[in-house]
């Protein structure tokens, strides 16, 4: 999907880093509580600290749905994050992404068209008022609100399990997008086996699947994944269980399930915080996620050996996209009242989506 990011005046790109400090910790003081700077817990270091809260990308829609106070939302993340809070808040809140180009390639490996070709695919072979769409938390509006008027709901990676488990008490199927290692990897802690799924490829008639496989399966899994959990191999894992006696692996549920299976933890950013923050002085742990988490919790944690399993650095480049010159350039306008990069999803979308969205906000 291309978005356009306006180039930032120079000014932005040439001030040094103690101006702008300055100018990110001025904005802040004018804008008091009007504003809210949300920060996933990717960003990066000299963006991350000015967040006046921050989450797992659950974590962070709640706050979202909870904030009444601050008119104007600045989400450090990306921007099927920006777009959930959008749909999530009042209509007196504005959202704002400082890069717009801060997207996620997972979510976009599933659009609108392709699910719903998918649909009228499967309802040629199966009553889908049996099969229940889920759409993982990255994905657009445009999916969500085709899960809320289909029944279905949003998941992210902290409570999919319990929304799965929601999904089959409604129906006999799943159709899960778009991440395929999510989907497996809740299936499969489930209970679940090879047996029960299925991939889903949107570049092939019927997901390159016979009539068979699809009354089969209980879980029809999208061919998405994301480019940075999936660099994560078995090969680090048995890496650092030899180089490192007694680690314990804490891995995303983004990797794959073989990576899974080799691990001592499987959970969310939010989870895998506090996993770090629970475990004891002198702990050894191994973490598949991205990069910046990791080096963050080990700055954070100096009586604990923590370390990311991928030798090779592993950062996300989108959640990258945002630093401290568009933070500042954003800050700047709402200082001057005008308004840069907001996200806005159109009221018909948003209606539908905020179904998707609350009853995953209901089922956990
Ligand atoms: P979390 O919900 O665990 O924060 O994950 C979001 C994400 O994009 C992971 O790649
Ligand atoms: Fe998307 Fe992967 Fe980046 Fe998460 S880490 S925002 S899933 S590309």
């Amino acid at each position: 999907m291309l978005r356009l990011q306006v180039p930032l005046p120079d000014h932005y790109t040439t001030m040094s880093a103690a101006e702008l400090e300055q100018s990110i910790r001025a904005a802040k003081q004018t804008l008091g509580e009007r504003l809210l700077i949300l920060g996933h817990h990717y960003q990066r270091p000299e963006v991350f600290r000015w967040a006046d809260a921050s989450g797992d990308s659950f974590k962070l829609a709640r706050f979202a749905a909870d904030n009444q106070r601050a008119t104007d939302i600045v989400f450090c993340g990306v921007h099927f994050m920006a777009e959930s809070a959008d749909v999530l808040t009042g209509d007196h809140q504005r959202v704002i992404l400082p890069d717009l180009n801060a997207g996620c390639s997972m979510a976009d490996m599933a659009d609108i068209d392709q699910v719903e070709e998918a649909w009228e695919a499967l309802a040629e072979v199966v009553d889908v008022e049996r099969v229940v769409p889920i759409t993982y938390m990255n994905s657009s509006a445009a999916l969500k609100a085709f899960v809320g008027r289909a029944g279905g709901a949003v998941c992210t990676s902290s409570n999919a399990r319990a929304i799965l488990e929601w999904a089959l008490a409604r129906g006999e199927k799943v159709l899960f997008f778009p991440d395929q290692h999510l989907g497996r990897n809740t299936a499969y802690a489930m209970g679940y086996t090879s047996a029960d799924e299925r991939v889903w490829n949107p570049r092939q008639e019927l997901g390159g699947l016979e009539d068979r496989d699809v009354k089969e399966a209980t879980f029809l899994l999208w061919k998405g994944h994301c480019s940075v959990h999936q660099r994560f191999r078995p090969e680090h894992v048995r890496a650092a269980r030899t180089e490192h006696p007694g680690v314990q692996v804490i891995v995303h549920p983004e990797v794959s399930h073989d990576v899974v299976a080799l691990a001592d933890k499987v959970g969310s950013t939010e989870r895998i915080l506090a996993w770090v923050e629970d475990a004891p002085s002198g702990a050894v742990l191994g973490i598949a996620t991205e990069v910046h988490m990791v080096q963050r919790l080990a700055a954070e944690h100096p009586d604990k050996t923590i370390f990311t399993l991928d030798p090779l650095v592993c950062p996300c480049s989108t959640m990258f996209r945002i630093d401290e010159p568009h933070l500042a350039w954003v800050l700047d306008h709402l200082v001057r009242g005008e308004v840069v990069n907001r996200i806005t999803v159109d009221a018909e979308t948003s209606e539908w989506a905020k179904v998707a969205l609350q009853r995953m906000l209901d089922i956990t």
